[in-house]
């Protein structure tokens, strides 16, 4: 599929005059194999795959009426948790400049959007996966109650195009449980453009798997993932890794099928390590883990060696530090936590979260 399938051309009467309020929910994700590195428009320079979460969420609600002063290219306000945030306002501009091929009608409307987050925002949790899949999802629905979206186009893979448009792991958040993006020889359906739902078996252990979030650090991050990305450019090891991603995503098939816990955390430990490496390694460098990220991933290690518990570390760009584990290990690993990590944390705070599938799409996919 290219991008001109995503085009729609032509904007009905009705449509353009049309007003209204939609509302989506879409959740943040961690990667497991990460995207890190990307070309020309938010094409990914290789493949990632991710758990969509089920807690951290964002909630947006877009309201639409037909545009009452020209002037600028587009009319947006922007609330966040009911406040004004104008500073907000360029991220979602850019947004729009990028999209306004394949929604020709955003000029048209005067919109408000008002979005609020179900972790905190000052958490160091990326928020623009799951604020830019909300507004993707948002407009989808815009398009659908207009009648505009014909019955050929594929209503979440649109979303999940232009989710990335956003931002390149928000097209992962359209989907729940695990969720593919970027082109892959061996992965079918795979496409650079938009994510898919992971398309082949998954064993029953990772449709229900946990995910402690530590937060070790909450500021601002002094270099943001885009400006990360762009580094890979020059990166002396850049191909490197991308070529070793691909050959991993092979070994990932089968370690998802088989559901093979230790090999499953030695992959995403080597991914997230492989990830602050190439940061450490760029020119300039920069640096986002912090001491108490270390301590952790070396407590982790320790009460592996010494309790043989399956509980692995992934880490974001940033200093937070998701440890994953099977569901039915809650208890164990939340005592460990609470005595060994919590003190590693600002102000002993952590988030739980799952990857768990809805019930409904389990039984819908395994039909
Ligand atoms: C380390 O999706 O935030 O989380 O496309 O520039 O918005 P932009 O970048 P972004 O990068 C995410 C990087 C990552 C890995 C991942 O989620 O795959």
């Amino acid at each position: 599929m290219k991008n001109h399938h995503f085009k729609i051309e032509k904007l009905s009467l009705p449509f353009r005059k049309s007003q209204g309020i939609v509302t989506a929910k879409s959740p943040s994700n961690i990667a497991l194999i990460k995207y890190w590195g990307k070309h020309h428009e938010q094409i990914p320079a290789n493949p990632s795959i991710s758990f969509t979460l089920n807690q951290c969420y964002s909630d947006t609600e877009l309201s639409y009426q037909p545009r009452k002063n020209q002037g600028e290219k587009f009319s947006v306000r922007f609330l966040f948790s009911g406040k004004e945030q104008p500073e907000f306002i360029p991220k979602i501009l850019n947004f729009f400049e990028r999209i306004l091929p394949y929604c020709r009608y955003l000029p048209n409307f005067d919109f408000t959007i008002n979005t609020k987050n179900t972790f905190p925002h000052s958490s160091g949790i990326a928020s623009s996966a799951s604020s830019m899949s909300a507004l993707a999802l948002c407009l989808i629905q815009l398009e659908q109650k207009s009648r505009f979206l014909s019955d050929q186009q594929d209503p979440l893979q649109r979303a999940s195009f232009l989710a990335r448009l956003g931002s390149g792991s928000a097209c992962r958040s359209i989907y729940p449980g695990l969720a593919l993006w970027g082109a892959h020889e061996s992965i079918k359906g795979s496409s650079d453009l938009y994510a898919i739902p992971y398309p082949y078996e998954v064993h029953k252990t990772f449709t229900n798997y946990r995910d402690t979030i530590l937060l070790i650090d909450t500021g601002v991050k002094k270099i943001s993932s885009s400006q990360g990305h762009v580094l890979m450019n020059q990166h002396p090891y850049a191909r490197q890794r991308f070529d070793s991603v691909r050959k991993n995503f092979e070994r990932f098939i089968i370690i998802l099928k088989e559901g093979n816990l230790e090999a499953f955390g030695e992959m995403i430990e080597h991914e997230a390590l492989s990830l602050h490496a190439m940061m450490i390694c760029s020119q300039p460098y920069f640096l986002l883990m912090k001491p108490d990220t270390l301590h952790v991933i070396e407590k982790v290690r320790d009460f592996r060696a010494q309790t043989g518990k399956p509980v692995y570390f992934t880490l974001d760009a940033g200093a937070n530090v998701h440890l994953l584990y099977p569901a039915e290990e809650k208890d164990a690993i939340k005592s460990f936590i609470e005595k060994e990590l919590l003190k590693h944390c600002q102000q002993g705070q952590c988030i739980e979260d799952s990857c768990a599938y809805p019930v409904d799409y389990i039984r819908h996919k395994n039909k």
